[in-house]
């Protein structure tokens, strides 16, 4: 047993602790506050402490666990929000309050419960198993099977396997391998900081569906994917993760709440009960795990977080399912990062940042993907990141060092967001690497059309951008009508498809169906206004027909409305634009 030497905010210097290796947990002082060894130097460690060291005293006492930070994995983890080091807050605030006491501890995985244990088909006693074989599961809801693999690192002969009713904790089984004896129970634990194993990595071929429009058509990020959303205060980081958490297609969510304001932990807490998953009618709060570690709680904590989120993440991935983390922000782990790093009297690297910034990031972003198990199952994680870049300036080490690994961007832009133009999303400088990947999904899914719907919105978007160029020099009274009409359709474009508001019912959450029936309206209208011109009809007069008011109206049009507005929309706008050349013809005889 060691002691401590000298404290330094969220660090402890502790001398005697001979035997303890790197990244051992520790029980710090007279409280026993959770830490972890991040440096050693003979007898010397250097802990970082993922609670309030305030109060602390050299000479209390520290003791090695002998065993790496790690996560309780097991039926029971959904529906849970943990600290940052997998406390579960319900628990602990059950115990001392919303101020949760310090030294506090709480399983993670609930003891009591019971749950009934299936066998997997083909699994016999006697027979042999490895790492990561499914020996049963659980039905952790109505919709998912909890599959109950074996821990890694365990291979051998299994035995007194059986179906039945089990505490967490109960023994299911033993794997035999020589003379040692491993008991399972429905728990395994995994140490978070290096990844899990896998067979192999593919390149994934399928979008995350999110029901948000402008992701949707423009920019998606593939299941298995990274997309990162850097943004100033303020620019809609925190919406964006929210939407995508609430109606991302992904099987299971994991939220990674870290460093920002504890106030949005509150209402996702009270929102997600109350909402329905759109593919299961299910509550949200059945698919989703929470690591919330606001900016409230202690920074060493914060760093860990994301690694806590991360293995969770593998977990049910290893089961064959999509998980998708959205970690707001990467920003507030870096920064933890830097304090630690600051602490610790490292060199620093650019922005008082540590030198493996880079490398941590792009070591964190490689965990996602879209994997063959050890069990032969196929899942994915998809790594959504929000980076806080003070005053927004994309040129700061943080954002850097994510762009240059995620493989979608989506740029928050702050004059949208003044603009009230949200998702603040900047079209003409977000990407999304995957669209070549992801073509034939489309094609499959929704036809030839959406593809060369995109290819086409994303040109006219283009083109008005250079055009509002030409007007600020010359006005628009200057172009054709064939170049101002650009102009109108891609406000259309911007104003009746890519805006979506977050609040408001209907619009938060846009299904693929619905997007390319508003999508293609808007072409459509685009396609005969373009003819009109062409014969002569006066862009004024088309500006003036009332089917732009029932474009610009879409967005209300309730999912099972769909077909009919769609007919209703396409019959609308020939008959408008008959008229409107009958007249023409009419006028010009
Ligand atoms: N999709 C959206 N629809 C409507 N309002 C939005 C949307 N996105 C952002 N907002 C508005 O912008 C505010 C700030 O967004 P937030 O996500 O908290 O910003 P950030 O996390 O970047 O600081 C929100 O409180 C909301 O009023
Ligand atoms: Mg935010």
């Amino acid at each position: 047993m060691g002691h401590i030497e000298r404290i330094s905010g969220p660090l402890v210097i502790a001398s005697e602790m001979l035997g303890s290796k790197m990244y051992d947990v520790v029980k710090v002082g007279d409280l026993g506050l959770i830490g972890e060894i991040i440096q050693l130097k003979k007898e010397r460690a250097v802990i970082q402490v993922y609670e309030d060291t305030t109060g602390l005293r050299p000479g209390e006492k520290v003791e090695s666990t002998n065993a790496q930070l790690s996560v309780e994995l097991a039926p029971g983890l959904l529906g849970n929000t943990y600290d940052g080091i997998q406390r579960p807050l319900e628990v602990l605030k059950a115990k001392s309050g919303s101020f949760i006491s310090r030294g506090l501890t709480a399983n993670a995985i609930d003891r009591n419960k019971k749950w009934k244990f299936y066998l997997e088909k083909g699994i016999k006693n006697g027979s042999m198993v490895k790492e990561g074989d499914i020996l049963g599961y659980v039905k952790e809801t109505e919709y998912l099977s909890h599959y109950i693999m074996v821990p890694l690192g365990i291979d051998g002969r299994i035995t007194g396997l059986k179906e039945g009713t089990f505490k967490a904790d109960d023994k299911i089984a033993v794997v035999e391998k020589g003379n040692k004896k491993t008991e399972l129970t429905l728990i395994q634990k995994r140490a978070v900081r290096s990844p899990a194993k896998f067979t192999k990595k593919f390149r994934s071929e399928e979008p995350l569906i999110t029901g948000q429009r402008v992701l949707d058509l423009l920019f998606p990020v593939a299941k298995g994917g990274t997309a990162a959303s850097p943004g100033p205060f303020g620019s809609g980081k925190t919406v964006i993760q929210h939407q995508l958490a609430k109606w991302s297609d992904a099987d299971i969510i994991v939220l990674a709440l870290c460093g920002e304001r504890g106030n949005e932990a509150t209402e996702v807490l009270t929102e997600f009960p109350e909402l329905k998953d759109p593919k299961t009618g299910r509550p949200l709060t059945e698919r989703t795990v929470i690591i919330a570690n606001t900016s409230n709680m202690p920074v060493a904590a914060r760093e860990a977080s994301i690694y806590t989120a991360m293995t969770i993440a593998e977990y049910f991935r290893d089961m064959g399912y999509s998980v998708a983390i959205l970690a707001d922000s990467t920003s507030r782990w870096a920064e933890a990062m830097r304090e630690i790093s600051a602490r610790l009297e490292e060199m620093p690297g650019e922005e008082g940042y540590p030198a493996y910034l880079p490398k941590r990031l792009a070591e964190y972003y490689e965990r996602s993907g879209k994997i063959e198990a050890l069990s032969g199952k196929i899942g994915s994680i998809t790594l959504v990141g929000a980076v806080s870049p003070p005053g927004g300036d994309l040129s700061e080490p943080v954002s850097q060092g994510t762009l240059r690994v995620v493989k979608t961007f989506w740029s928050l832009d702050k004059s949208l967001a003044d603009s009230r133009h949200f998702p603040a999303i900047n079209w003409l400088n977000s990407y999304s690497l995957y669209l070549n990947d992801l073509n034939a999904w489309y094609v499959k899914n929704l036809g030839e059309a959406f593809v060369e719907n995109r290819i086409e919105v994303a040109r006219i978007l283009q083109k008005e951008a250079e055009l509002k160029d030409i007007v600020q020099l010359v006005g628009a009274e200057a172009l054709p009508d064939a170049e101002r009409i650009v102009l109108e359709i891609g406000r259309m474009i911007r104003e009746d498809f890519l805006r979506q508001s977050a609040f408001d019912e209907v619009d938060a959450y846009t299904s693929m169906k619905k997007q390319a029936f508003m999508i293609s309206s808007i072409l459509y209208f685009r396609k005969r206004a373009d003819d009109a011109i062409k014969s002569g009809v006066d862009l004024n007069s088309i500006l003036k027909l009332k089917v732009r008011e029932d474009i610009s109206r879409m967005k209300e049009t309730k999912e099972h409305e769909v077909d009919k507005a769609a007919q209703r929309i396409r019959s609308e706008i020939d008959s408008q634009f008959s008229a409107l050349l009958k007249e023409y013809k009419e006028n010009n005889r």
